[in-house]
This record gives structure tokens, C-alpha cells and sequence, in this order.
């Protein structure tokens, strides 16, 4: 994006059709968190200017209950600065000089603080007690009729008519002073918006019951992205359960796990089953908030089970197995299922002529269907997934993009990525099972024959259709493999060619597959 504050309709814009924001921005515009103070597109109508806000607070997982309470809430203290001239500010942080610190719309003309701040042009405060918490926001509110005036900076913004002196806020700098009472557009749409206004009346009815509201929606906007409770700590953490939380009971990290690997093994399931159910229930995991991930087995519940990501059907009749085997040793299903992708890999390791050892750590537990805020799971959907050779359709955005998108949000480095998108290759993992880069003859065995027919020189790459593409034998001219961009990029990129080269190399075969193992279990265990 190149402009602040690009209107609606300008070449920038983050809107399309009737007032479409695109997802999954909730901002919108560049240079402000949430909607324009002063109307869509800086025109005052409060009704529009609700129907954004209600968009961008959805987006942030707030119901209009919380969006009341937070608005009111936030402005109930503290002022709007708006009172001289927004021309004379500096430029934004990123575009000031190296004094100015970080800093930006730095006023150097004037002192730029107290009676002289201007930051978003608006003036003048909410409440008759801007340093208090109190009421003062819905009395005020529903006290006054409201008009429409211009600040001193310009900017538009709603003042009480026939306003009492007695309700005047008091000046930054002398208390005998008085300024003006003020609201937002956005404020205004907690009157005028029918559901807004509701919740609004109730709140001003019982300040207590705001109170709290706003208590739980600020806890909740502040430690959304900390992830699950066992990561709070000190006394004022809560000991509630909150379904933002994405609760998972504690499991049972006491069961036989030699036992329950034993009834995996006779269950029948495919190397390629085991491993690709593990992955499934654990690439949710986002680094960013901390959220998905193997713990929990949602993969079992709405709205997981029935992804396309998952392959639904297959998943149904894995987890049928799966299942009797969770109950019959004491373990939780989440346990299981990452205990079958263990399971998998050894056999696969083993077909490979090594030894090495999957590490597995007990004790996860199975959340309920009651725990999942399905609506808010729903953000989690996989609609691509390079490590399983899939897209769910056709995107802007390019496969291999797509894939380092993942495995960013994973946590995992480049080299991690490698090492997992070659091992799951010849392990038969991907989705549908389609056949793009499966560059081997022994599917199910943990080898670095992807690594090795990648970068071999005795085929050339030809694209056949949209995204997909042949690896063709030099001398005969006949088709060997076919390829996804995900897959031929581990051969065109420089960097990731080089751990390409370093996997296929013949006396790094042992280091393949321990670097397999070790990724694969930071993967495992990213969420716990
Ligand atoms: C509905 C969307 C919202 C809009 C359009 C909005 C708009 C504004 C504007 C224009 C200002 C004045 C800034 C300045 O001139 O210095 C302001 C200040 C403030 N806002 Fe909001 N706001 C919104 C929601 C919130 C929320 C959700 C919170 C917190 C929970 C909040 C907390 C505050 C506080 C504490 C101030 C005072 C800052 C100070 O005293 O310097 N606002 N808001």
C-alpha cells in the first residue's frame, strides 16, 4: 500500500463492491487500527460507519457486545487531540530523520503537547472526568442530541447541543478551564445503530455489568495471541476457562505407550494413513497466536473433521481405527494420533536400512466439541498445503508462496521446510493421493530419492499445464515423473537447492532422516 488514508474507490483501496472489505484485513485503511473517526471515507453518517466497524471488530473475534463495551470502555478515558493545525505535522515514523527516534507527526512548530497536541485532528474529550472510569460516556450519550461541528484542526466530529457547563471536561493544563465534549462518528454509531444502541442502554443502565464487560473484551483483545492458559502465569491470571482460549483438559501422559504402538502397528493402517492424519492434526499450529495444533484431537470435531484439507473420508475411517485404541490404553486421542505418525516413520525409517528413533512425549488431552468455538476455528482452515502437495484452488498467490506462508507461520527455517516437503514425498503423504513429486519407486520408505531425482541432470523439466509439470528422461524423451511448482522449486530456487543438494547427496542419507525426525517432532510438538 502507498497511501494514508486511501479512500474507497482509489487504486489502493482495501474495498470492493458494496463495501467489501478484503479479507482478512480488518482495518480500514493503512494508518488506522480500526475504522475512519470521521465516517467511511471521512463523510459523518454514523449508520455506515457502524456497518464498518461491526466488519473490523468481527475480524478481531468481538461480538457487538464487546465492540460496545471496548469503544465506550477505551474512550471513557482520556481525550482527542485535535486543536491547531494538522499541516504542520512531521512525516509518519518510518519517513522521519533518524533524531526524531521513531517517533512520527512530530509538531516541531509548535510545543506539540498539552492544549497543542494534534494527532488525529479531532478535539475535545468524551467525559466530564476524562481521568476517571465511570458512566460519563452513556450519560452523556443518550443525555445530549448531538450535531454536527468542525475542530479546530478541521476535522469533523459531533458536540452536544445545549451542553451544561457542569459537563464540560476540564482543560490539559488548567483545571479552571473548560473544553469541548466530543464524540467520534464511531460513538455516534453506539447510539444511532439499532443493536448498538440496545447494548448501549443496557450499559447505561448498569454500569457494573459494563464494567465487567469491558474488563473480559480488554483481557480478551490483549491476551488473544498468548495462546492456551498453561502459558499464563502469576496471580492475576484468571482461573477460568475462556473459549477464546481453545481449552484442552489435561491428558494422560502415564499410559503403556509400548502397548499402544503395538496396536498401531496391527491396526493395518498404511505408512502414508499414519503420517498424513499426525500432520493434519498438527500444521494448524500458528506461531503467531499460538492457536491449533495436535493438542486438543479437534481434528475430530466440527468444523476440522470435515475440511477438504483433511480428506474427510479418510480421516473418518483412520480415526475409526484410531479411536478404539485411544479407549483401550488410556491415552487421549491426540496422543494416538501423533503417536501413529510415529509409528509410520519408524516403519519407513527402518525400510530405509536405519535405525533411528521417533522421539514421542506423552500427555495431551481431547478437547470437547463444547470447548471449540467453531466460528472461530474457521480461520484456521488449511485451503493450501505444499507439505501435501495441495491447493484447494487456484490463488493470486503461488503455490511455493503459499507454502512458505505455512511454514512460517509453523516456525519452521528453510532448511526444516526442505527436509519435511522431501520426506513426505516418498512417504506417499500427499493429498488425494496425487502423484506430483513422488519421485521414487519405493513409496513408503523414509529415502532421499526426491532430494536425488530432483536435482539429477539426466531429466529435464517441462510444464505441461497450469501448475503442473514432467520430468522427462534427457535420452529416451519418455515422461518419469510429473511435478507441482512446489515441488520444482526446491531445484530453482538457489537456497533451497542447496539443502536440495546437500539431502541428495549419497553419504547424507543418515542426516536426512535425522533431520526429518527432528523437524518432524518440533512440528509434532510446536503447540505444547
Ligand atoms: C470503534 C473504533 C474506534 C475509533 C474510530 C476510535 C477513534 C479514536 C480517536 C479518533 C481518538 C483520538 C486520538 C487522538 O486524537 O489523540 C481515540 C482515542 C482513544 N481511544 Fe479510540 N477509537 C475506537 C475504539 C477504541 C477502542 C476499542 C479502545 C480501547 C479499548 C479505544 C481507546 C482509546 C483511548 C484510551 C483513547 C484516548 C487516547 C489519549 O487520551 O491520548 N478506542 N480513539
Amino acid at each position: 500500500e502507498k497511501e494514508w488514508l486511501e479512500p474507497s474507490g482509489g487504486e489502493n483501496s482495501r474495498y470492493s463492491g458494496e463495501r467489501d472489505l478484503e479479507n482478512p484485513l480488518a482495518a480500514v485503511m493503512m494508518g488506522l487500527i480500526y475504522v475512519n473517526p470521521e465516517g467511511v471515507d471521512g463523510k459523518p453518517d454514523p449508520l455506515k460507519t457502524a456497518h464498518d466497524i461491526r466488519i473490523t471488530f468481527q475480524r478481531m473475534a468481538m461480538n457487538d457486545e464487546e465492540t460496545v463495551a471496548l469503544t465506550a470502555g477505551g474512550h471513557t478515558v482520556g481525550k482527542a487531540h485535535g486543536n491547531g493545525d494538522a499541516g504542520i505535522l512531521g512525516p509518519e515514523p518510518e519517513g522521519a530523520p533518524i533524531e526524531d527516534q521513531g517517533l512520527g507527526w512530530l509538531n516541531k512548530k509548535s510545543r506539540g503537547v498539552g492544549r497543542n497536541a494534534v494527532t488525529s485532528g479531532i478535539e475535545g474529550a468524551w467525559t466530564p472526568e476524562p481521568t476517571k472510569w465511570d458512566n460519563g460516556y452513556f450519560e452523556t450519550l443518550f443525555k445530549y442530541d448531538w450535531e454536527l461541528k468542525k475542530s479546530p484542526a478541521g476535522a469533523s466530529q459531533w458536540q452536544p447541543v445545549g451542553v451544561q457547563d457542569k459537563d464540560l471536561p476540564p482543560d490539559v493544563e488548567d483545571p479552571s478551564k473548560t473544553i469541548n465534549l466530543v464524540m467520534t462518528d464511531a460513538d455516534m454509531a453506539m447510539k444511532m445503530d439499532p443493536e448498538y444502541r440496545k447494548i448501549s442502554e443496557k450499559f447505561r443502565k448498569d454500569p457494573e455489568y459494563f464494567a465487567e464487560t469491558f474488563a473480559k473484551a480488554w483481557f480478551k483483545l490483549t491476551h488473544r495471541d498468548m495462546g492456551p492458559r498453561t502459558r499464563y502465569i502469576g496471580p492475576d491470571a484468571p482461573t477460568e476457562d475462556l473459549i477464546w482460549q481453545d481449552p484442552v483438559p489435561a491428558g494422560n501422559p502415564d499410559f503403556d505407550v509400548a502397548a499402544a504402538k503395538s496396536k498401531v502397528e496391527a491396526s493395518g493402517l498404511s505408512v502414508a494413513d499414519l503420517v498424513s492424519t499426525a500432520w493434519d492434526s498438527a500444521r494448524t499450529f500458528r506461531h503467531s497466536d499460538r492457536r491449533g495444533g495436535a493438542n486438543g484431537a479437534r481434528i475430530q470435531l466440527s468444523p476440522l473433521k470435515d475440511w477438504e484439507g483433511n480428506e474427510p473420508e479418510r480421516l473418518d475411517k483412520v480415526l475409526g481405527v484410531l479411536k478404539p485404541i485411544a479407549s483401550e490404553t488410556g491415552a487421549s486421542l491426540a496422543d494416538i494420533i501423533v503417536l501413529a505418525g510415529t509409528v509410520g516413520l519408524e516403519k519407513a525409517i527402518q525400510a530405509a536400512g536405519s535405525s533411528v528413533k521417533v522421539p514421542f512425549t506423552p500427555g495431551r488431552g481431547d478437547a470437547t466439541q463444547d470447548m471449540t468455538d467453531e466460528e472461530s476455528f474457521a480461520v484456521l482452515e488449511p485451503v493450501h498445503d505444499g507439505f501435501r502437495n495441495w491447493v484447494k484452488r487456484q490463488y493470486v498467490v503461488s503455490a511455493e508462496e503459499m507454502m512458505l506462508d505455512r511454514a512460517q507461520l509453523m516456525g519452521l527455517t528453510a532448511q526444516e521446510m526442505t527436509v519435511l516437503v522431501g520426506g513426505m514425498r516418498v512417504l506417499g503423504t500427499n493429498h488425494g493421493n496425487s502423484s506430483h513429486g513422488l519421485f521414487t519407486d519405493r513409496v513408503g520408505t523414509l529415502s532421499n530419492d526426491f532430494f536425488v531425482n530432483l536435482t539429477d541432470m539426466s531429466y529435464t523439466w517441462k510444464p505441461k499445464s497450469e501448475g503442473e509439470y514432467e520430468i522427462v528422461d534427457r535420452k529416451t524423451g519418455s515422461t518419469k515423473w510429473t511435478a507441482s511448482r512446489v515441488d520444482l522449486v526446491f531445484g530453482s530456487n538457489s537456497i533451497l537447492r542447496g539443502y536440495s543438494e546437500f539431502y541428495a547427496q549419497d553419504d547424507n542419507k543418515e542426516k536426512f532422516v535425522r533431520d526429518f525426525v527432528a523437524a518432524w517432532t518440533k512440528v509434532m510438538d510446536a503447540d505444547r
